[in-house]
C-alpha cells in the first residue's frame, strides 16, 4: 500500500500519550473551533486538540454547553482538522449525541471520524457510560472519557460546582475512573476535582489523566483557549491562568483603525488601487 500523505514528524497518536505516561512527560492540551486558532495552536507545539464543546459558551454566547449540537462539532472539526498537522484532534460528543442508543452514538461517532477528522471522542459521564465505552473502542474509536464536573449535567448539578470534596464522593469517582479505563477509554478528563483525588486517580491508573481545575498531577493539562488567551467576559473560575489579552489587543487595534477611518487616514495610496498611466492620459483625454 501506498502512502501518498506521510504524517509530519512527530504526529500525536495514542502510542505517543501512553509513552509520555510511561516516561512521566506531561503533554498539553487546548481547545480550537475553527482553522486559525487551530493551526496557531497546532504550531506552538500543542499535543492534542479539543474541539470542544465549550464552543456553546466561548464561541456561540449560548450560556451553556447543552445547545451544542452534532453539526456544530463536525463543521469545526472539519476546520480544526484542515489546520492541524501533528496534534491529536479530538471531538466532543454534545449533549444528545450519545443519550438515544448505541447505534446512534457509534453512528454520531463515526460522522465526527469519517466527515470531521477527529481521531477520538470525548464523552462525558462516569459508570453510566462503560458499556458505550467498550462499544466504541470495539468499534476502532477512540475514547477520552470526562468525570468530575460535566458541563452537559448543569442542570441535574445545579451549577458548576467542585466534584468528589467529600470522601464518599471521591472514592465513587476514583471507581468511576477505573471502570471507564477497564473499559477501553485511552484517557480521562478529570474536570474540577480536589488535586488529592486527581492525583491517586492518576497514580491508580496506566492510562493518562487530563486535568482542568484538578491540580497539578494530572498527566495532561487542558485549557480552553479563549480563557488562557483572554478571550472571554465574566469572571473566571480559579483554575484559568490568562497569559494574554487578547480582548483587549483586538479592542485596540478596532478602535485605531476606527480613529483612521473617520479622520481620513485609512485607506492610503498604499493600501488602494490606482489606474494604469495609459487609462489615466485616456481618461483625462476626454
Ligand atoms: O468542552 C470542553 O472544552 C471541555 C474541556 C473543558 C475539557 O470539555
Amino acid at each position: 500500500m501506498a502512502y501518498l500523505q506521510p504524517d509530519k514528524e512527530g504526529k500525536v497518536y495514542l502510542p505517543a500519550i501512553r509513552e509520555a505516561k510511561v516516561k512521566g512527560e506531561k503533554l498539553v492540551c487546548l481547545t480550537a473551533y475553527d482553522y486559525p486558532t487551530a493551526r496557531i495552536v497546532d504550531e506552538a507545539g500543542v499535543d492534542m486538540i479539543l474541539v470542544g464543546d465549550s464552543m456553546g459558551n466561548v464561541v456561540h454566547g449560548y450560556g451553556n454547553t447543552i445547545p451544542v449540537s452534532l453539526e456544530e462539532i463536525l463543521s469545526a472539526c472539519i476546520a480544526v482538522k484542515r489546520g492541524t498537522e501533528r496534534a491529536m484532534v479530538i471531538a466532543d460528543m454534545p449533549f444528545g449525541s450519545f443519550h438515544v442508543n448505541e447505534d446512534e452514538s457509534v453512528r454520531n461517532a463515526l460522522r465526527l471520524m469519517k466527515y470531521g477528522g477527529a481521531e477520538a471522542v470525548k464523552i462525558e459521564g462516569g459508570r453510566q457510560r462503560v458499556d458505550l465505552v467498550k462499544r466504541l473502542v470495539n468499534e476502532e474509536i477512540p475514547v477520552v472519557a470526562h468525570i468530575g464536573l460535566t458541563p452537559q449535567s448543569v442542570y441535574k448539578m445545579g451549577g458548576y460546582r467542585v466534584q468528589g470534596r467529600t470522601a464518599e464522593q471521591a472514592k465513587r469517582l476514583i471507581e468511576d475512573a477505573k471502570l471507564l479505563e477497564e473499559a477501553g477509554a485511552f484517557a480521562i478528563v478529570l474536570e474540577l476535582v480536589p488535586r488529592e483525588v486527581a492525583g491517586m486517580i492518576t497514580n491508580e491508573l496506566t492510562i493518562s489523566t487530563i486535568g482542568i481545575g484538578a491540580g497539578l498531577d494530572c498527566d495532561i493539562q487542558v485549557l480552553v483557549l479563549h480563557d488562557l488567551v483572554g478571550m472571554t467576559f465574566g469572571r473566571q473560575p480559579r483554575f484559568v491562568r490568562q497569559y494574554a489579552n487578547l480582548r483587549q489587543v483586538m479592542t485596540e487595534a478596532i478602535q485605531s483603525w476606527s480613529k483612521d477611518v473617520k479622520s481620513g487616514a485609512y485607506p492610503n495610496d498604499n493600501e488602494s488601487y490606482g489606474l494604469t498611466d495609459g487609462a489615466k492620459k485616456e481618461m483625462a483625454a476626454k
